[in-house]
C-alpha cells in the first residue's frame, strides 16, 4: 500500500452492516430474504404502488438516519487522508462514508436521501422529504410523484460515476473489495477490470464470494475489524487511528 500509486476501494452493504443497516443477500437478515426486489425496487413497482415503495424507502431512511458510521467507515476515511491517490467507490446509498469523513465518494447506486422526479424526461431533483411523509410528494416542476434517487433494477447506473469508477479500475495498482457479494453488475465487474489490468486484489468479507479465488489477499473478517487493523499496520498519523 505504501508503494501503490493509486488505490481503488470498492464497498458494498457489508461495510454498513456493523452500523446496524441490513445487507441485501445475507441469508437471514438481508433485505432480499424478507422482501421481493420486484415489489419494491423497480420502476414498475413504483408505478403500480407508489405509496408502498415510498414507505419502504422512508423506513430505510429512518434506519440510516439513526445509524452511525462504524470503525470500518472511519478507517477508510483515515486511509483516504493518508494515501494520496485513493478513490472510494460505493454501491451503498446510505451516505455513511461521507458522514465518516470520506470525500469525493463515487456513488454507483445513487443516494437514499436524494429525491428526484419519477416522470421520464423531467428528472428534477428536490430537497429530501421529511421522514414522516407517508406518500411521495409532487415534483415542484411537473407535479409527478417524487421518488428516491437510487438506482432500481433495470435502470442504468449514473453515467459519470460509472465512467470514473471504470477508469480508476483500469489504472489502479491496488484494489480493495469490501463487504460486497460481487453479484450485481456492472458494479461487480470493477474488481475484475482491476485484476485483469494487473492490480493486486484484496478482499475483506467474512464470507467467500466469486472474487475470493482471484484475490491476492483475503481477510475473512468484518470490515470493522480488518480495516482498522490495516490502517494501524500502515502506521499513519497516530491521531487518525486513535478513535477508531
Ligand atoms: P449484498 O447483501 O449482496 O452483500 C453483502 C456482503 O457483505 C456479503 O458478501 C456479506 O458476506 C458481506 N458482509 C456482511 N457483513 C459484513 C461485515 N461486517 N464486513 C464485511 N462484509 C460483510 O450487498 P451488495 O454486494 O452491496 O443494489 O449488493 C449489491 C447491490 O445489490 C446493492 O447496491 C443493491 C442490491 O440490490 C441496488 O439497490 C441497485
Amino acid at each position: 500500500m505504501r508503494s501503490a500509486g493509486s488505490v481503488l476501494v470498492l464497498t458494498g452493504a457489508g461495510v454498513s452492516a456493523e452500523s446496524g443497516i441490513p445487507t441485501f443477500r445475507d441469508a437471514l437478515s438481508g433485505l432480499w430474504a424478507r422482501y421481493r426486489p420486484e415489489d419494491l425496487a423497480t420502476p414498475e413497482a413504483f408505478a403500480r404502488q407508489p405509496d408502498l415503495v415510498w414507505r419502504w424507502y422512508q423506513w430505510r431512511r429512518q434506519i440510516v438516519d439513526e445509524a452511525q458510521p462504524n470503525p470500518g467507515h472511519r478507517a477508510l476515511a483515515a486511509l483516504q487522508r493518508c494515501l494520496g491517490g485513493m478513490m472510494l467507490v460505493t454501491q451503498n446509498v446510505d451516505g455513511l462514508h461521507q458522514r465518516a469523513g470520506s470525500t469525493d465518494v463515487v456513488e454507483l447506486h445513487g443516494n437514499l436521501f436524494d429525491d428526484c422526479c419519477s416522470a421520464a424526461g423531467c428528472a428534477q431533483s428536490a430537497p429530501t422529504a421529511s421522514l414522516d411523509q407517508e406518500s411521495p410528494p409532487p415534483c415542484p416542476r411537473c407535479g409527478a410523484p417524487l421518488r428516491p434517487g437510487v438506482v432500481w433494477f433495470g435502470e442504468p447506473l449514473p453515467e459519470a460515476a460509472l465512467e470514473r469508477a471504470t477508469q480508476a479500475a483500469g489504472s489502479c495498482d491496488l484494489v480493495f473489495s469490501v463487504g460486497t457479494s460481487g453479484l450485481v453488475y456492472p458494479a461487480a465487474e470493477l474488481a475484475w477490470i482491476a485484476a485483469r489490468s494487473g492490480a493486486a486484489v484484496v478482499e475483506i468479507n467474512p464470507e467467500p464470494t466469486p472474487l475470493t479465488a482471484a484475490a491476492d489477499f483475503v481477510f475473512s473478517q468484518p470490515g470493522g475489524v480488518a480495516l482498522p487493523a490495516i490502517l494501524r499496520a500502515l502506521g499513519p498519523d497516530p491521531s487518525d487511528g486513535a478513535d477508531l
